[in-house]
């Protein structure tokens, strides 16, 4: 019998990359239905429909129509600034919808897998494995501390990942932060890039296949939480990685400048190394690629 996937936030960037994902190397053994919320979005062979999930009787109705056997909850108020100036509705989103998908998928014996993010850590140390404690700044991590225990509570055979920092493809309907990098870098205008906040990127088709390595294996509970850390394979600062994209992109190095994150005011205060370490879900052969080579096969393929 195929396995009936269902992704939210399939008109978001990860939800988009992770669909395409499960199509091409599980389409097989998977029927995949995406859902969206306001941004209607088609992608070949997955089912997509719109289900707000905000609302608990949608869901429960949608459950109960579509009857899938997995659950991938991706979708999410994911932009920290607008989170923090919008704390109700964020809330809502974040934590009561995480909550209700996830209290709803254990009591249908529903697999459910969450993304979490590596902002649930206050970036003094870096390097954090899912033993660290959290220690989010600003709302949006605290709301996904929230989300992660609320899943671990309501349905303890769920998965957590912390997602790093992605790059990669998008859809029409949502960009990850490459898409503005490339276009000042084409621009006349030079590019400043924070040397002074550090992730562990991880490219979006590899992170989705690292979703996946969640799924397919046991998930052995840290601190109460079947939870994954699934950053990409170096620590990098903003500035290091627009210097390896100028690379891809054949454009001068002298197009990148740093710039220093500490000068910004922005609405949610940032951590400075929410880098992860990772080795837990390697040791599940979960095999990001590293920055510059994943770059040069993004731009190849987008030049084609
Ligand atoms: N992107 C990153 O670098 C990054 C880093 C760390 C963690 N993450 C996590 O990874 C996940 C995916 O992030 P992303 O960057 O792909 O987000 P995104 O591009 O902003 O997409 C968000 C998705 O959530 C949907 N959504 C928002 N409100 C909804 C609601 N009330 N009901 C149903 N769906 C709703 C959106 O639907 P519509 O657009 O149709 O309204 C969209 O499909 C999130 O959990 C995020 O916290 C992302």
């Amino acid at each position: 019998m195929k396995h009936a996937v269902l992704v939210t936030g399939c008109s978001g960037f990860l939800g988009w990359n992770l669909c395409q994902w499960l199509v091409q190397n599980r389409g097989e053994s998977c029927t995949v239905i995406g859902t969206y919320n306001r941004q209607k979005i088609a992608i070949p062979n997955v089912k997509t429909l719109s289900l707000d999930l905000t609302d608990e009787t949608a869901i429960a109705q949608a459950l109960n129509q579509l009857q899938p056997t997995t659950v991938f909850h991706l979708a999410a108020a994911a932009r920290p600034n607008w989170c923090q100036i919008n704390s109700d509705i964020s809330h809502r989103i974040n934590v009561t919808a995480t909550l209700n998908l996830a209290t709803q998928c254990a009591d249908r014996n529903i697999d459910f897998v969450f993304t979490s993010t590596d902002l649930v850590f206050d970036g003094v140390r870096g390097n954090y494995s899912e033993e660290d404690s959290v220690s989010p700044v600003c709302l949006y991590g605290e709301q996904k501390v929230a989300a992660e225990l609320a899943v671990s509570d309501r349905h303890p055979a769920a998965k957590t990942c912390r997602m790093p920092l992605m790059f990669g493809a998008s859809p029409s309907t949502s960009a990850s932060f490459l898409q503005g990098f490339i276009e000042k870098l084409r621009s006349p205008d030079p590019l400043f890039a924070f040397t002074d906040e550090f992730r562990t990127p991880a490219s979006a088709q590899d992170a989705a296949a690292g979703l996946v390595v969640a799924w397919e294996n046991t998930v052995e509970p840290v601190m109460g939480r079947r939870c994954l850390h699934l950053g990409g394979p170096e620590r990098l600062s903003r500035y290091d990685f627009a210097k390896k994209l100028a690379i891809a992109l054949d454009i001068p190095l002298d197009q990148v400048q740093p710039g220093l994150q500490a000068e910004l005011t922005m609405p949610a205060p940032r951590s400075p190394d929410t880098s992860l370490n990772s080795q837990r879900a390697f040791d599940l052969g979960y095999q990001p690629d590293f920055v510059e080579r994943k770059l040069k096969t993004i731009v190849g393929a987008s030049q084609n």
